[in-house]
């Protein structure tokens, strides 16, 4: 009996039961203590690993009239002001052409999306599958086919819904945007991806930026064009005696009052078919055409239906035509012919000089302000080797430097050559000359102000980040993270407290012990002397 008494040396003889109940407490709020300052200091010291929020990701599919493109997008699990801080991690294109060409085969579809998404399911990690959001958002192309053939443009959305309803992912449905939803996304992203909307502060917190202003949009598509940019509250009057153009767009807590307009059939294929329907017009059926804005020494040959088969050249066409009648184009590229040509696929007259009008009879305010050009507006300034901002003289002598060109010495002059897009370039430089200078009437001396990019970080300049953008808002934010006090006061402060009740309880302890050792050492214990017997 004496080893018991031995191992349990702190234990005053005689007060036995009385005794026990405090060491075994003080012994408890010392371990807790130890504990909970060791948690707080591990969790403090590996903070970011803890405690990570981890990324969410969303999945967007810009359906082009030209073709179909997925961008990979994450933001942090938090949000700030719902609305989240988002950035293009990947994308990819896929094969082949626009959705709208599958007007005839709609279960072909889903079949030429197989690459690319395979690549967006590895992207993404796989217990975020289930939770990530994917939208395909249609443009110009799938609008202009709806309005031709209804029927048809359904059964493609069909087809593609059967198949992402099998896809890992959380399919937010698959929709034809409106051209003023194009033009206002655009304009989200140029303005997010420039900062003008959020910028991190000094303590890593995410705030508006004091005196930003914004930058237009100028968007060019295959189909469509889009014009985008803020116009102050005395245009707004203007704009609804006119009936058109004006959106509030309501974003971090801000609103921005915009003018935005879309033209349909002013996209970059759309505008070249009309132009083909046009020389095909004036000329008499039968005989080669002279195609002014294709390079000297290039022909190709289009069937009637390629030209007149689109609701934009509907109109041009003859009462009576064979769709499958082929018809031969031979480049002269002559910059003058080209320019005079392209202007007449622009109403300019029905403005009537009015200032605030841009062409087709379309309300317009002054521009103002910097702008971004992306998208064609970007690939043709880049084919003659200019981007960024440039003058209007730089533009215009290189527009007709390039079509000065033979056919035979595109092949050196473009870094990339195919011929669909390198025989297009001189139509589209005049194209964009008119639209900007004769149409949104840039100037000289504003011109300048337009910067031509396609991308921003790594991030695309489209519709398709601010899109992910707005949707975000209805995206619920996870669950809240238990947060352990991290501003530096609340936790110094319960830091000392609990190391001060490990300190108090091991002084009580050696006080506890201290009385023991005093009591046995002046009389013997009662067990011991019980046993000694
Ligand atoms: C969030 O909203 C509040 C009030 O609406 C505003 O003061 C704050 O600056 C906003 N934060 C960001 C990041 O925009
Ligand atoms: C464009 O450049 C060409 C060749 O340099 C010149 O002849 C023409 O006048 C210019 N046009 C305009 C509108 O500046
Ligand atoms: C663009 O620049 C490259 C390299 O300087 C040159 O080889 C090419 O000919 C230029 N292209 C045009 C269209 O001027």
């Amino acid at each position: 009996m004496f080893t018991v008494v031995a191992r349990q040396p702190c234990e005053p003889a005689g007060f036995r039961v009385l005794s026990r109940t405090p060491v075994i407490l003080t012994v408890v709020v010392l371990l807790a203590s130890v504990a909970v300052v060791l948690t707080i200091t591990l969790i403090q010291a590996w903070h970011s690993q803890v405690l990570s929020p981890g990324l969410k990701y969303g999945v967007v599919l810009d359906a082009g009239s030209s073709r179909t493109t997925a961008y990979v997008y994450q933001w942090p699990a938090e949000k700030e002001n719902n609305t989240g801080v988002v950035s293009q991690s990947f994308r990819c294109s896929m094969k082949g052409s626009g959705i709208s060409s599958y007007d005839k085969n709609p279960q072909d579809v889903p079949r030429v999306f197989e690459d690319c998404m395979e690549k967006v399911r590895e992207q993404v990690p796989g217990p975020r599958h289930a939770s990530t959001h994917l939208y395909l958002g249609a443009t110009a192309g799938m609008r202009l086919l709806r309005l031709q053939n209804e029927t048809a443009a359904n059964e493609i959305l069909e087809s593609i819904r059967d198949y992402f309803e099998a896809q890992p992912f959380d399919f937010r449905g698959a929709q034809i945007i409106t051209g003023e939803e194009e033009g206002v996304y655009g304009w989200i992203t140029a303005n997010y991806l420039q900062g003008n909307f959020l910028e991190r502060t000094l303590w890593h917190a995410w705030a508006h930026p004091r005196g930003a202003g914004t930058v237009g949009a100028l968007d060019l598509g295959g189909a469509s064009t889009q014009i985008s940019f803020v116009a102050g509250d005395a245009d707004a009057e203007a704009a609804a005696r006119n009936g058109s153009g004006r959106v509030r767009v309501n974003l971090f807590g801000y609103s921005y009052p915009l003018y935005t307009h879309s033209f349909p059939c002013y996209g970059r294929h759309e505008a070249e078919r009309r132009l083909l329907a046009a020389l095909l017009q004036d000329s008499p059926a039968g005989s080669e055409l002279i195609n002014p804005c294709y390079p000297r020494n290039y022909s190709t040959g289009f069937t009637l239906g390629q030209i007149f088969g689109s609701l934009c050249t509907e109109k041009q066409a003859p009462a009576s035509y064979n769709p499958g009648l082929t018809v031969a184009f031979r480049g002269t590229g002559d910059p003058s012919q080209c320019r005079e040509k392209v202007g007449a696929l622009f109403d300019f007259h029905s403005c009537q000089g009015q200032e605030d009008c841009s062409f087709d009879g379309v309300y317009q305010p002054k521009v103002q302000g910097a702008f971004v050009a992306f998208a064609g507006f970007y690939y043709t300034a880049s084919a003659l080797n200019l981007s960024g901002s440039f003058s209007l003289d730089a533009f215009n002598s290189s527009s007709w430097g390039f079509c000065s060109h033979a056919w035979t010495e595109l092949p050196s002059l473009l870094p990339k050559f195919e011929e669909e897009y390198a025989r297009s370039y001189c139509f589209s430089a005049h194209y964009i000359y008119h639209l900007l200078v004769n149409g949104y009437k840039f100037t000289r001396d504003t011109w300048p102000q337009i910067q031509f990019e396609k991308e921003v970080g790594n991030s695309s300049v489209g519709w398709a980040l601010g899109y992910m953008l707005s949707l975000t808002n209805q995206i619920p934010a996870e669950a809240p993270l238990i947060r352990l006090p991290v501003s530096p006061p609340v936790f110094v402060g319960v830091l000392a407290f609990f190391t001060t009740t490990t300190l108090l309880c091991l002084a009580f302890l050696v006080y506890l012990c201290s009385r023991f050792r005093v009591r046995k050492s002046s009389e013997p214990a009662f067990e011991q002397s019980l046993d000694a017997e």
